[in-house]
């Protein structure tokens, strides 16, 4: 995150606000709300009686597949180039901080996404995405793996949040201390 101003790829200095297009933004904002959603269900019904579970895991199932359709086109959509903007990195410590974070945040989403389907699959049970069952493509697991991969899953989940939050707190910080419309170029 280059704090003195925004550089296009031609190396330009580019007049602020610059925006991300308004599909990443919409795909950003999305796995974010979708991600608070799915950690704040996991955690809900872990404090609930056992009877009263079943709702909100199938809600957490169907908003998962969900999400993993947002994070592959999200994907996608980066790799493609789609993302729209491009800075120079300016190559501070602080850029390459905030690029390893997001970097990280990738690859954490995606091995939570499959720990996910791992984690309902082990227990012999189908992924049911708004009531269409997605069966396992695997053989049976025995009980001390289908428990190792809830943990990990759980583990994950407040890894990515804690995460997520520290990075959330950094585009505040550029919003409120820096002011220097980074923030703007995601939410505007
Ligand atoms: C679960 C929550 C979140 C996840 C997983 C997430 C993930 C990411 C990722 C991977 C990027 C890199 C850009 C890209 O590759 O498309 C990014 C950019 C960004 N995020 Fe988030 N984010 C989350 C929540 C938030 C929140 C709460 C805020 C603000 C309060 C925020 C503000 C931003 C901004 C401003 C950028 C652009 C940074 C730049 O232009 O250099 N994000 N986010
Ligand atoms: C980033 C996305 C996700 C987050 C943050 C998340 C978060 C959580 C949390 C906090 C729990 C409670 C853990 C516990 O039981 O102690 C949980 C459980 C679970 N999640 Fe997710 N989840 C995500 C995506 C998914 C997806 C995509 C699926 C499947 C399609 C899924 C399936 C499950 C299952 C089956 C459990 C119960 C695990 C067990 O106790 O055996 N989750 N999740």
């Amino acid at each position: 995150m280059d704090g003195a101003g925004v550089i296009d790829s031609d190396g330009r200095q580019v007049a602020s606000p610059v925006r991300y297009s308004r599909e990443t933004r919409w795909l950003h904002w999305a796995t974010a709300l979708l991600i608070l959603a799915q950690f704040a269900l996991g955690e809900i019904w872990i404090r609930l009686p056992r009877a009263d579970r079943a709702p909100l895991v199938s809600l957490h199932l169907s908003l998962g597949v969900l999400l993993a359709a947002v994070f592959v086109t999200r994907v996608a959509w980066r790799v493609t180039g789609g993302r729209a903007i491009r800075f120079a990195s300016a190559g501070t410590m602080a850029d390459r901080a905030a690029h390893a974070v997001h970097g990280l945040l990738y690859v954490m989403i995606g091995v939570e996404l499959a720990l996910g389907y791992m984690a309902r699959w082990s227990g012999g049970r189908p992924v049911v995405a708004f009531g269409i069952p997605i069966n396992s493509p695997f053989g049976p697991f025995d009980h001390a793996t289908h428990h190792m991969l809830g943990q990990i899953h759980n583990w994950l989940a407040w890894a990515i949040v804690v995460l997520a939050v520290g990075h959330g707190l950094a585009a505040l910080y550029h919003a409120r201390v820096l002011r220097d419309g980074l923030l703007r170029r995601m939410w505007g």
